[in-house]
């Protein structure tokens, strides 16, 4: 015969030691189940005597009662103990600050900040936008816009030529933002009023130059748009980039292969102790060129000199920001250090407008 006291101690002995909740319900199976061991002891009952029975019956149901509650009373603390350790894991301590949010937290690069104003200022001047390729042939970098084949001005450029083709033409990367002035031509019917920003390049580096930089092209051609009407866009944009009343601006009289006559324009600042300062001291910083459009170039952009005339201008982006928001070196520009843009940077939820405010 079976030692009942024996398999009661064993039984319970397992369920103390179950781990979790899954070996527990494995040991009720094994017990109580269906071919469980007690189980099977139940069944005997019935091959029994009465006498037996009466004897044996109550004690294998009460040992089947017994560990029913066992393995109620383990299964609660194994839950218990499960809730604890998850609460444990997943505590949050409420008092640490909040983590920034990726609008708040990202930063508008200075360029594209500035792109966006100078966008914003033409646009409410009648201005529309218009952009070409980096990548641009030397036909519309240079002799569309009256570069002379072995002219000298081509040296200038400081030019990044790509590998001559199979006909030994050689793309380049575009030194400034002219060439769209000849696309913008050959699109469009004057009266033509449009700005290109864009990057551009060329092979130079030092505080204020970068192998990579920005300009913005400004072309407006109609029957009368004259040298006074190209002082007083500059002027009023310049006004309104720097957010002052006037700005003193010195133009002085140059050269440029596509305008006639031409002009650079420089913009009075201070450079003190590592700092650029705008509107103020004896130094200048040249910002860009400008004049009327040369006849060859109209005629080189499908207009008739006679019917139409008009102006030009190119401006320096990255030096309008260095002006503005007193950088005194270019080069962290492209660095792409998050220190940099964090200090620098805008907050892009801030979008220039002339209602709104520029910076914000
Ligand atoms: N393309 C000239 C430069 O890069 C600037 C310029 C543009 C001058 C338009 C005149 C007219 O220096």
């Amino acid at each position: 015969m079976i030692d009942l006291d024996a398999l009661e101690r064993d039984l319970l002995g397992q369920i103390e030691q179950a781990g979790d909740e899954a070996a527990l319900e494995a040991l009720r199976v094994a017990a109580l189940g269906k071919k469980g061991s007690v189980s099977e002891l139940l069944k005997t009952l019935g091959a029994m005597t009465p006498d037996e029975r009466r004897e044996r019956g109550p004690l294998i149901n009460g040992l089947r009662d017994r560990l029913q509650g066992a393995i109620l009373a383990k299964r609660e603390t194994l839950a218990e103990a499960a809730l604890d350790a998850r609460l444990a894991a997943e505590r949050i301590d409420v008092t640490l600050p909040l983590r920034e949010a990726p609008e708040t937290r990202g930063r508008i690069h200075p360029i594209s900040q500035v792109i966006e104003e100078i966008t914003a200022i033409f646009s409410d001047l009648g201005f529309s936008v218009a952009e070409g390729p980096d990548i641009e042939t030397d036909e519309l970098n240079f002799t569309a816009l009256n570069f002379p084949e072995g002219h000298p001005a081509r040296e200038m450029h400081d030019t990044f030529f790509l590998r001559p083709d199979n006909f030994g033409k050689r793309k380049l990367l575009r030194t400034h933002t002219s060439p769209v002035q000849v696309r913008t031509m050959r699109a469009k019917q004057p009266p033509i009023r449009v700005i290109m920003p864009g990057r551009t390049y060329r092979h130079d580096s030092d505080q204020t130059h970068t192998p990579m930089f920005h300009q913005v092209e400004g072309l407006v051609i109609d029957r009368s748009a004259n040298i006074a009407n190209l002082k007083w866009v500059l002027e009023s944009f310049c006004r309104a980039f720097f957010e002052v009343d006037s700005v003193t601006m010195r133009f002085r009289p140059s050269f440029f292969p596509f305008t006639e006559p031409s002009a650079e324009v420089d913009i009075q600042c201070s450079r003190k102790d590592g700092e650029l300062r705008f509107g103020e001291g004896t130094d200048w910083l040249e910002v860009l060129g400008c004049g009327m459009v040369h006849p060859n170039v109209l005629r080189n952009g499908g207009l008739d000199p006679d019917q139409v005339q008009g102006f030009a201008f190119g401006m320096g982006i990255d030096r309008l920001a260095m002006l503005k928001y007193g950088m005194p070196d270019l080069r962290p520009f492209f660095e792409a250090d998050v220190r940099w843009l964090d200090h620098y940077g805008f907050r892009p939820i801030d979008v220039p407008s002339l209602v709104g405010g520029l910076t914000g």
